[in-house]
């Protein structure tokens, strides 16, 4: 087969890289650097100092955010027409440059484009959702996004199981809380400079203490984002969800991350909210245990993802910041 060397123009490199930046990532610390080459190819290099060494001591939830950055690209692209071939970890010798972009013309899966219109409108969402369960179709669909990416997606079924994972999100909170350094790097995402582009808004975290047996959120600062009103007048029927990797290295994290965006994305286009969790992941002793009693001993747990739908008469999320395509760009 002859390829065809028509390459897409900067314009379109710059909307699609424009759409890949609005991907989620811990704390919103962006840590990533992509460059563009003069024949269009896009690389993706984790930034080494956006990553949060306390928080994300093995850089897991950093290589999960630059996968969602790189499965939002890929998705972006799809939506503009083009389909991409991608190389990860492209350079031994540089154990940032995480992946290489090669975008074709040759037309992109209609499921790939399909996600594209959730780009803009997907929001982490961290209010008490509805008493409206998940059906199980839905699941099924999710479950298969995550596989397209070789990771799966494990659904906690039960409410033993369920009690079970909210019971390690809250000791591992608890270690968390005790950690020497965890409480000033929160603080330092969490307290950003107005015009940062980045970090956690108290718009966008709850209010008040969590309520017995329901999932609970990372404590930032102050939370401002209002529940809806008679939200605990109904019991929160999420469903969380665990994302497992059969590898426990660098490339069962990146994909991870792609599966994030993955289901993050077929969520949004089925209207679902969604919260992604990695704390209990963050706490070595609480990592086994999921790996133990929720997903299988041969599997590494990566990130909880909270799924639901929103309460009647919520506010509609604004979206969170980003920083400028500028300062994210590296020089060729
Ligand atoms: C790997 C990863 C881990 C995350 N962990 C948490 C978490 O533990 N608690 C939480 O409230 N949000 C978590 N988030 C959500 C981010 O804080 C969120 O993506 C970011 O603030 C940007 O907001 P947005 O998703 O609304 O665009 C996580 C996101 C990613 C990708």
């Amino acid at each position: 087969m002859i390829s065809s060397t028509v390459i897409p123009d900067e314009a379109t490199l710059d909307r699609a890289l424009r759409s890949a930046v609005r991907a989620p990532s811990v704390c919103n610390s962006q840590p990533w650097r992509w460059r563009i080459s003069t024949t269009s190819v896009v690389d993706l290099f984790a930034d080494p100092d956006r990553h949060l060494i306390v928080i994300d001591l093995d850089g897991r939830a950093l290589l999960l955010s630059c996968g969602a950055a790189l499965h939002h690209l890929v998705v972006a692209l799809a939506g503009l027409g083009w389909s991409a071939r991608i190389d990860r970890f492209p350079d031994p010798e540089n154990i940032h440059h995480l992946a290489r972009i090669q975008p074709s013309t040759a037309a992109p899966p209609p499921d790939m484009a399909a996600l594209a219109r959730a780009i803009p409108l997907r929001r982490t969402d961290r209010r008490r959702f509805s008493d409206e369960p998940v059906d199980e179709g839905l699941r099924m669909i999710l479950i298969e996004h995550a596989a397209d990416c070789q990771t799966g997606l494990h659904v906690v079924a039960g409410d033993a199981a369920r009690q079970r994972l909210i019971a390690m999100i809250t000791h591992s909170a608890s270690l968390q809380r005790q950690q020497m350094g965890y409480a000033a790097e929160l603080a330092r995402w969490t307290g950003r400079y107005a015009g940062a582009g980045d970090g956690i808004e108290s718009s966008t975290v709850t209010s008040g203490i969590d309520h017995p047996g329901e999932v609970p959120m990372r404590a930032f600062i102050q939370g401002r984002l209002a529940q809806s009103p008679h939200s605990f007048e109904h019991e929160d029927a999420s469903v969380l969800m665990v994302l497992a990797s059969q590898r426990d290295d660098r490339l069962g994290a990146l994909r991870a991350g792609e599966a994030t965006s993955a289901v993050l994305l077929a969520a949004t286009n089925m209207e679902l909210a969604t919260t992604p969790l990695s704390q209990p992941l963050e706490v070595a002793q609480t990592r086994a245990s999921i790996s133990a009693h929720l997903v299988g001993p041969q599997l590494f747990p990566q990130l909880v993802l909270r799924v639901g739908w929103t309460q009647p008469g919520c506010t509609a999320l604004t979206p969170t910041p980003r920083r400028h395509l500028d300062h994210v760009l590296l020089k060729r």
